[in-house]
């Protein structure tokens, strides 16, 4: 099926790399104006506000889009930009025990969850060997949700893909290398078998990234990338309207930006998901985001999260 990743990456195999940019330019000349930074926060900033109100002003319930739910907290990679990398302190070890993890998994097929669930955040998620059981058996308790993955590979095997795969709606392989070479045996074979298997393209990524690049603040926490554009610091955030972010230890965090856990909204060992979500520090947060965007909120005011707020993805399987 044609879609605007695809076609992306379909120029980015074409053509040489300084000429992408040009390329994509003559495509999608409404992408390349919000290439300039200054365009980009204007839209943003207009559009979030508008849709933060909309989405609180209703009445109704406010309804989560986006979970992310680590089950341990602990990642095998070295990249600069990242604030869990492993020459980074580590956070205080820790592993979802799998009462918790069936009993928050049951209270969302309660509620007929049908955003997106990601058995990740800030980790690798194949250090947890359950993962793919996990998946199992969320999806067959949750057969409405979507199913996004993020892995850096290195610890995939084909064998392992081949499992997964049923599983998820999405699926990025995270291939850092400066040298945009596939870094392990067991990749190249997974590469290879996505070449074979073309109805696979849709759902699943190989992304041949950097490994040192500079990116997102991330709430002032990326290593390599501390102070954030000040611009932003008038944007409303779209994640504390839509998103939910889980520790092992079932914490909630801020949000994904959120990676060593400084916040704690809430506690699923003893909250159910809604009650952390409805709770007057989530409701806090929101208004103070609504008042005066990222100004008075410690973490925010230093990230440079300049996306929109989130289209709920359509499952693909
Ligand atoms: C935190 S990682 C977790 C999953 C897995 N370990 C991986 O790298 O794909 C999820 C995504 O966050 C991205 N990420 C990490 N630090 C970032 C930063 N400072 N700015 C933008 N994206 C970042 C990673 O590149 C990855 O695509
Ligand atoms: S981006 Fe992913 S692989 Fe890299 S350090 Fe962070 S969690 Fe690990
Ligand atoms: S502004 Fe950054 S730190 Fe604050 S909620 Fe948004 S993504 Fe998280």
């Amino acid at each position: 099926m044609f879609s605007f990743r695809t076609l992306k990456e379909s120029v980015k195999k074409v053509c040489p790399d300084f000429l992408v940019p040009f390329f994509h330019a003559l495509l999608w000349p409404g992408r390349a104006l919000r290439k300039i930074k200054a365009v980009n926060y204007a839209i943003v900033r207009r559009r979030n506000k508008k849709w933060a109100e909309l989405r609180t002003g209703g009445g109704g319930k406010l309804r989560i889009d986006l979970i992310e739910l680590e089950t341990v907290n602990r990642c095998n990679g070295i990249c600069p930009f990242c604030p869990v990398n492993v020459n980074q302190p580590q956070r205080k070890y820790a592993k979802m025990s799998e009462e918790l993890f069936r009993k928050i998994i049951d209270d969302l097929a309660g509620m007929d969850y049908s955003g997106r669930l990601a058995l990740y955040s800030n980790n690798e998620p194949f250090l947890d060997e359950r993962i793919i059981d996990f998946h199992r058996y969320a999806n067959s308790k949750l057969p409405n949700a979507f199913f996004g993955l993020y892995t850096n590979g290195t610890l995939l095997t084909l064998e392992k893909f081949i499992e997964i795969i049923p599983y998820l709606d999405d699926l990025v392989i995270d291939n850092y290398n400066d040298n945009k070479e596939i870094n392990t045996p067991e990749l190249r074979k997974i590469y290879d078998y996505l070449q074979q298997h073309k109805e696979l393209n849709e759902r699943v990524h190989f992304w041949f990234r950097l490994q040192n690049e500079v990116l997102f603040t991330r709430g002032g926490r990326a290593p390599n990338k501390a102070e954030s554009d000040s611009r932003t610091v008038d944007i409303v955030c779209s994640l504390p309207f839509q998103q939910m972010v889980i520790r092992p230890t079932g914490e909630i965090s801020l949000c994904c930006n959120d990676a060593l856990g400084e916040y704690t909204l809430g506690d699923l060992k003893t909250q159910s998901i809604l009650e952390v979500w409805e709770s007057s520090k989530y409701q806090a947060i929101r208004r103070e985001m609504l008042a005066n965007a990222r100004k008075n909120l410690p973490m925010c005011k230093n990230c440079d999260r300049d996306y929109e707020y989130h289209i709920p993805q359509k499952k693909r399987r």
